[in-house]
């Protein structure tokens, strides 16, 4: 059944919570379990339903997986190199199962993430990587198919820092034999999170969070236990939430060091950050100034904040323009904004926002995840109720945002969605 989330908007928010897990740190790193026989032991891995898909994904192949508090993974029974159409287009991540089955197995069947052809986006720098190190890679029946019987360092340079595909080959090389060396890095948080998780398997990292990253492969690795860091997005996103309502909360486990870029532009808009003993606090201003905003590869502003972004400055005392520069048509939630009046256009890859004096609750359709919390907060401001539908997808990488926002004195509740 299909639900929706409902708000009723202008309050400000109150009170305390604390940041989850890193989605995005927690899915390669899970995935890199298979690398390794033996138990792993992963701790702060968010309750969401991309990490039930990393669950099925890992139980697929064989390994036997408990998610409670603590999400163990036992690779030991691991017997097929296979995943499937079913699983990848669930979620894109999937992909980096293929420089994990490499890095064991030496083979790897996965499936091409929707839409895609070989030798074309979104997978061509996963592609080209893994072939400087010597993997042989063909396509059939929408499979992409990995022999790498001969897994060997080598140089790689990439077109663009890419997360994925940094992270794909980190994996495959950290066994292969010899020294790779990956020019043009994605610098993200999480890279370096799946780069300390392999160094304490065994590997051999040198440079992780920078643009040159050297592996020294090695023969085995080893089981081990992992604390994921925090989720910086999600973090973000509380902050813009705060912002927009004019609230004043405070942040338990939030990665400061890591919010640089996003602090800094929250902080031109209004917003002002202050170190406590419990946490860092964020007090939203009674008026939201306008800021112009890139999204650029990490430590630039990053582009999964980019739609909450767009929604603080709706409401902002003059014109903002927002360029995103990672990933094209990333505005689908432009069009829901102006159903809540927001005044915006679109030239190009930019988005011109010309703050208005408020926003009016509407029904709203979210298309992906970054979109449905930038809907959210968006509702959390408008008068009067705003319902956003299709809420699976903010399901998929937000750990119960509803009961966090209730928490500081929201009101929103989920509800079915009738069609
Ligand atoms: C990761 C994050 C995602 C975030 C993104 C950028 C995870 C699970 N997801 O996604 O939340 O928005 O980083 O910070 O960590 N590209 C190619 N060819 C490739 C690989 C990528 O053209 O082989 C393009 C993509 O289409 C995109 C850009 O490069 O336009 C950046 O992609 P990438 O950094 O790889 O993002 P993901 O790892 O998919």
């Amino acid at each position: 059944m299909l639900q929706k989330m409902i708000i009723k908007g202008s309050k400000p928010l109150a009170g305390e919570i604390t940041v989850s897990g890193s989605k995005n740190a927690a899915l390669p790193i899970l995935i890199a379990s298979i690398m390794a026989p033996g138990r792993f032991e992963f701790h702060d891995v968010p309750d969401l339903m991309d990490i039930h898909t990393t669950a099925g994904l890992l139980r697929e192949l064989g390994a036997e997986v408990d998610h409670q508090k603590t999400f163990v993974v036992d690779s030991t029974p691991i017997n097929n190199y296979e995943a499937s159409w079913d699983l990848v287009r669930k979620m894109r991540a999937s992909f980096l199962i293929m420089g994990a089955l490499i890095s064991r197995f030496r083979r790897a069947r996965v499936s091409l993430p929707g839409g895609c052809e070989l030798g074309l986006r979104p997978v061509d720098q996963h592609l080209k990587g893994l072939q400087c190190l010597g993997v042989k890679i063909s396509e059939e029946h929408g499979l992409v198919i990995a022999d790498a019987a001969a897994l060997r360092g080598g140089k790689v340079v990439f077109d663009f820092p890419t997360v994925g595909a940094t992270e794909n080959l980190l994996m495959a090389a950290a066994t292969a034999k010899g020294e790779t060396v990956i020019q043009n890095a994605a610098q993200e948080p999480e890279v370096v999170d799946l780069a300390r998780a392999l160094t304490a398997m065994g590997a051999k990292i040198e440079g992780a969070g920078k643009e040159t990253i050297r592996i020294q492969g090695v023969e085995s690795l080893r089981p081990i236990t992992h604390t994921i860091i925090p989720d910086r997005i999600e973090a973000g996103t509380f902050m813009v939430a705060a912002a927009i309502t004019g609230g004043s909360i405070i942040m338990k486990n939030t990665p400061t060091a890591m919010l640089v870029s996003v602090m800094e532009k929250l902080a031109e808009s209004g917003v002002s950050f202050q170190e406590t003993a419990d946490g860092i606090k964020v007090v939203g201003p009674e008026k939201i100034r306008p800021v112009d905003i890139k999204t650029l590869p990490y430590p630039g502003f990053p582009t999964d904040l980019q739609a909450p972004m767009t929604s603080l400055l709706t409401i902002a005392e003059g014109t903002s323009i927002i360029s995103e520069t990672i990933f094209e048509k990333r505005f689908a939630h432009v069009a829901e904004l102006i159903r809540l009046g927001a005044d915006i256009t679109i030239d190009g890859r930019s988005a011109v926002i010309k703050g208005t004096g408020g926003l009016l609750g509407a029904p709203v359709m979210s298309s992906d995840l970054r979109n449905s919390a930038a809907l959210i907060i968006a509702g959390l401001a408008a008068h009067g109720t705003t319902e956003v539908y299709r809420i699976y997808h903010l399901d998929r990488g937000y750990e119960r945002m509803e009961a966090k926002l209730a928490l500081l004195g929201a009101d929103i509740r989920r509800a079915p969605q009738d069609d």
